[in-house]
């Protein structure tokens, strides 16, 4: 069945992986980049990706051309328009504002574009969203803690929360600071763990305040961490194509979705990065179906664990449990 017209939510989403590569190419060319005729396509991971590094490679190309707050603005707001097309009625976008310092763009300035954007969005599709900001586990941890301290700053005006995204390879131990700062603040906390590297870091994502995962499919590597997850409420961000091309598992019928979905964990399915994926959320609700034997009952209440684990208030919350129990009827 099509699952575009179902009501969805979508809590794990790049605001820089969703840009549509013919954006990228635009803002390329108003920034003044000298941009290759191949640009569009390097802008989409290549099929012979094999690594998470490998896919974040894909990033270190386009993201001179996002560095600005019109270009995050559009960012965001054409994120409205294709999450609608998609079925989604609310979503939570993050990215990292610190990455453009070393060219002289300013965090708040990243934050207030990508803000503006969503509320632009939101006024012409109807469709909710939050902002999480991102640190970048192998970026200075400063930044981490730049990033907590706007969530909290924005915490009004559209922020709802802080992760740390980049390469596992590099430890959350280095951010302490930030993510300390965080719970100290009250941000709610998420973080890229047991992607691309061990179940121990999910047990130290835990520690470090995150009550949502990143991914988290390695943490089946260890029962006790899953029991620990499991025994904190946590809820575990999903992403099937994303998990695919970045070999975090080697093919899909070893995906611990579906296992986890029956046996009452609380995981939820997310895009990732659809813009460099070439990819959407309602492609992966039917891929969860086709190639994990999932129907629309256990789809539904991955569906509901996204409600709940939302950073938005229980008003809000309510608000879509009511439309997905309508709209999946
Ligand atoms: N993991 C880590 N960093 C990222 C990802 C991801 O899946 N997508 C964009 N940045
Ligand atoms: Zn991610």
């Amino acid at each position: 069945m099509s699952y575009q017209h179902l009501p969805k939510l979508d809590l794990h989403c790049h605001l820089d992986g969703a840009v549509r590569p013919e954006t990228l190419v635009a803002l390329a060319a108003e920034a003044g980049l000298s941009w290759p005729p191949d640009a569009a396509s390097r802008c989409r991971v290549a099929a012979t990706c094999r690594s998470l590094p490998e896919f974040l490679k894909t990033f270190e190309f386009f993201l001179p051309a996002l560095g600005s707050r019109a270009g995050l603005r559009r960012a965001a707001l054409e994120l409205c328009r294709d999450m609608k097309a998609d079925g989604v009625i609310y979503f939570e976008a993050r990215f990292s504002p610190t990455l453009w310092v070393d060219a002289g763009f300013a965090p708040e300035e990243a934050v207030e574009g990508a803000l503006e954007g969503l509320r632009k969005g939101e006024a012409e599709t109807g469709v909710k969203s939050g902002l999480i900001l991102c640190g970048i586990r192998n970026f200075p941890p400063e930044r981490t803690l730049v990033a907590a301290k706007l969530a909290y700053k924005y915490r009004d005006r559209g922020v709802v929360g802080l992760d740390i995204a980049g390469d596992e390879r590099s430890p959350l131990a280095a951010h302490r600071e930030g993510f300390a700062e965080a719970r100290k603040l009250g941000v709610p906390i998420t973080i890229h763990a047991g992607e691309a590297g061990p179940a121990s870091n999910v047990r130290e994502a835990l520690e470090f305040g995150a009550t949502r995962i990143g991914h988290g499919v390695h943490v089946v590597e260890d029962p006790a961490v899953l029991a620990e997850a499991v025994k904190r409420g946590a809820t575990f961000e999903m992403c099937l194509t994303s998990n695919l091309m970045t070999h975090s598992v080697d093919q899909m019928a070893n995906h611990p979705f579906a296992q986890f979905l029956r046996d009452g964990v609380r995981v939820t399915l997310n895009t990732d990065d659809p813009g460099v994926q070439g990819s959407t959320l309602t492609q992966d609700f039917e891929r969860a179906e086709k190639e994990l034997g999932l129907g629309k009952p256990e789809l539904k209440r991955a569906v509901l664990h996204a409600v709940d684990a939302a950073f938005a208030s229980e008003s809000t919350r309510a608000s879509l449990r009511a439309r997905i129990e309508e709209g999946w009827r």
